[in-house]
């Protein structure tokens, strides 16, 4: 055997693996990324070899074979693929053989371009308007029988457009014989839900929404079927017996949709392939905001009398072709997990991945967000796990292949101390999310602390940039906030980007600065938790920062809006030595306050207008915060916080796994703060 045939014999058998894992078990192996890698492997060589072709040959088939459980269906007409293409010129090759085919001189093509969703292919049979008979794609010559399984989703109402279920066609032109082609999905957001419900019943979860539509649809139970949040829509027709064919797609999806079955919402009339490129290009930046998974979009000539003259390979139809995104999801190895310190002492762990390309850009570290989600997970060094990049998302590790574990593949433990500077670590927020108590003398934070200590809302050094910061660190002119004071015009001067008069002007800036309140001196100690408002309430009830350091947390309690968790973060804070050092270096270079002002008499915060101030507030979902610190965070900031929502909200807060009150703010067209967004706004992370 040649090495070329021998190579073309173990892609086709690969492949046969691969597309039974995916079509029959629903437990794929590899991502569809790598599959398609695969798939484009084995056409090359067959194409540069034709004397090893065969008709068995996956390229020449469409995916799936039938599973053994339910009956069998013969489609009425065959139910194809579509090919991929990937590159613009493809698109270009595509539409330049289509116009030969069909003779067209001048003038383009009409394509109807559509979103190609990433479910599962089905066929419907209705007669005389009653659903007879449901299959999936199986080989494309004859799938399984899903009947019931159908008639559940169609039951649901999510199938279809009439009111209370669409197992019977609307309208008064019904055909006698009706086969309509659609793809079965699950969205996004429910998808979510079922994995949750699913974890909940300690039962399988699903990889992603492609699969968890399939392993639903698939089920000899319809009750399960039924149970589960699937959808259909349709884009094409089978067997068509008693009724006119429209001449175009276009009005072949009308005409499904006047009989009351769901299509897409998305699909455009396009011309040419600009046309068809500015559609792939408007769907690419969508795709991560629409509520379902897409993996790429699909052009269609429109005339129905060009589809014929174009017909079809023995896999696909000439007059279609589908144009996939990047994948979003590829498999690359855990090579490190490493403990990021963020500017409060948070401690993030980071995968550190054998570089990928995947969502159009190379990955080297994705986020595990927090030890819960690596125990989830179960997430060790030297895995093979899957990595989703979406959109602007960061990159997460959304599974670990446990198939591929090797032997030696280490647990990353919860720190005991800082991985920087090793000083004590204090569990904050439900003990999942571990924070390094070194503050102003841990390197990690020191940098972003330095940046947050000049900021407007602390002590207001203007000209102190992100760069110039770094600069100085990275010198070695400065280790901690208290050297800033320590700067000489000349020292500055020297620096890149810095004239003499640029150096005159920070150092003024500096001395300005010195002259502060005690709350924004707080404030810009960056205590985590402390943001602008509890620093003002901490200014205000406890007037000398003596009294501060001295106090308990017993004693911080007593102010309002100090919780448990802020109160044990300030103590905290003040027990480190380095930070005792910091403090005491900045007043003896003469950094200084006004005596206190007297707290108001009714305890109520001295704090001005904050973004929250007279607003609604809604929570929903699991923060990493106590729900109670949450709430008591958004009070002390003015806001009135509710339980349930309506059109007085003014914002709804959604954690992990927000339920049904995320979906009401969007149909109520409430403000939605993710956790980031509204720890952002008030200042206190
Ligand atoms: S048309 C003869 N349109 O993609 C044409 N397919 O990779 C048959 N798909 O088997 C397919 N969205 O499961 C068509 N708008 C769309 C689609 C679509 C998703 C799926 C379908 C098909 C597969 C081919």
């Amino acid at each position: 055997m040649s090495k070329a045939q021998a190579q073309i014999v173990a892609l086709r058998e690969q492949l046969e693996y691969h597309n039974y894992r995916y079509h029959v078990l629903d437990d794929p192996k590899i991502t569809d990324g790598e599959f398609d890698h695969l798939m484009g492997q084995l056409q090359s060589l067959e194409a540069v070899h034709p004397e090893f072709a065969s008709a068995d040959s996956p390229t020449q088939k469409v995916g799936g074979a039938v599973a053994k459980t339910f009956s069998e269906v013969v489609h009425g007409v065959p139910m194809h693929s579509l090919a991929n293409a990937f590159a613009d010129e493809q698109i270009e090759k595509f539409d330049q053989r289509a116009r030969e085919r069909v003779e067209l001189q001048d003038g383009l093509i009409e394509y109807v371009a559509e979103v190609k969703l990433d479910g599962l292919a089905v066929s419907l049979r209705f007669e005389r308007g009653w659903l007879v008979q449901a299959a999936t794609r199986g080989d494309g010559r004859s799938g399984e029988n899903i009947t019931h399984n159908m008639r559940q989703v169609l039951a649901a109402g999510r199938g279809g457009s009439g009111e209370g279920g669409a197992t019977h066609l609307r309208g008064t032109s019904i055909p006698q014989v009706l086969e309509v082609r659609g793809e079965v999905f699950m969205r996004k957001d429910d998808f979510r839900k079922l994995n949750q419900s699913q974890r909940e019943q300690d039962a399988k979860t699903f990889v992603n929404p492609r699969n968890a539509a399939a392993g639903s649809l698939r089920q000899l139970d319809p009750a399960v079927t039924a149970a589960r949040p699937l959808q259909l829509c349709c884009y094409a027709l089978g067997e068509v017996v008693g009724a006119p064919i429209p001449p175009t797609h276009w009005e072949v999806v009308e005409w499904i949709a006047r009989l009351g079955l769901p299509v897409s919402s998305l699909a455009q009339r396009v011309v040419g392939v600009a046309g068809c490129l500015e559609y792939y290009a408007e769907m690419l930046q969508r795709r991560a905001d629409l509520p379902f998974d897409i993996d790429g979009v699909v052009y269609k000539v429109s005339r129905m009398d060009w589809q014929d003259a174009l017909g079809h390979t023995a896999r696909a139809p000439r007059w279609a072709l589908a144009h996939k995104f990047p994948a979003q999801e590829e498999t690359t190895v855990v090579e490190g997990i490493e403990l990021q310190v963020g500017r409060t002492g948070a401690i993030t762990p980071v995968a550190r991945l054998k570089p990928v390309f995947v969502g159009g850009a190379t990955v080297s570290k994705a986020t595990l967000h927090n030890w819960d989600e690596i125990a989830r997970l179960d997430v060790r060094i030297g895995d093979s796990v899957i990595v989703r990049r979406a959109g602007d998302v960061i990159p997460e590790v959304v599974s670990v292949i446990a198939a591929k574990r090797l032997k030696g593949a280490r647990k990353c433990k919860f720190p005991r101390k800082c991985p920087v500077c090793a000083s004590t670590i204090v569990r904050a927020r439900d003990g999942v999310i571990p924070r390094c108590s070194g503050g102003l003398h841990c390197p990690a934070q020191r940098r972003e602390n330095i940046k947050h200590f000049a900021s407007r809302a602390a002590m207001d050094i203007e000209g102190l940039g992100d760069k110039l910061v770094a600069q100085l660190i990275d010198g070695g002119q400065i280790a901690n906030v208290a050297d800033l004071y320590a700067l000489s015009a000349a020292q500055l001067a020297g620096l890149e980007r810095m004239g003499e008069k640029s150096a005159a002007n920070l150092i003024a800036a500096l001395d300005n600065s010195k002259r502060t309140t005690l709350a924004r001196f707080l404030y810009a100690l960056g205590i985590p938790l402390v943001g602008v408002a509890t620093a003002e309430t901490l200014a205000a009830h406890l007037p000398s920062l003596e009294g501060l350091l001295a106090a308990s947390e017993e004693a911080l309690q007593e102010i309002p809006d100090v919780g448990p968790v802020v109160a044990e973060s300030i103590v905290a804070f003040f027990r480190e030595v380095h930070n005792r050092q910091v403090i005491d270096k900045l007043i003896a270079v003469g950094v200084a306050w006004p005596p206190p002002v007297v707290a108001e008499a009714d305890g109520e915060t001295t704090a001005g207008p904050t973004p929250f101030t007279g607003k609604t507030v809604v929570l929903t979902g699991a923060l990493s915060m106590p729900r109670t610190e949450a709430k008591r965070i958004l009070q002390s900031l003015g806001a009135r916080v509710v339980g349930s929502i309506s059109n007085k909200t003014d914002y709804v807060i959604v954690g992990e796994n927000a339920g049904a009150k995320a979906e009401q703010a969007e149909a109520l067209q409430v403000t939605v703060l993710d956790e980031d967004a509204f720890l952002r706004m008030a200042e206190v992370d």
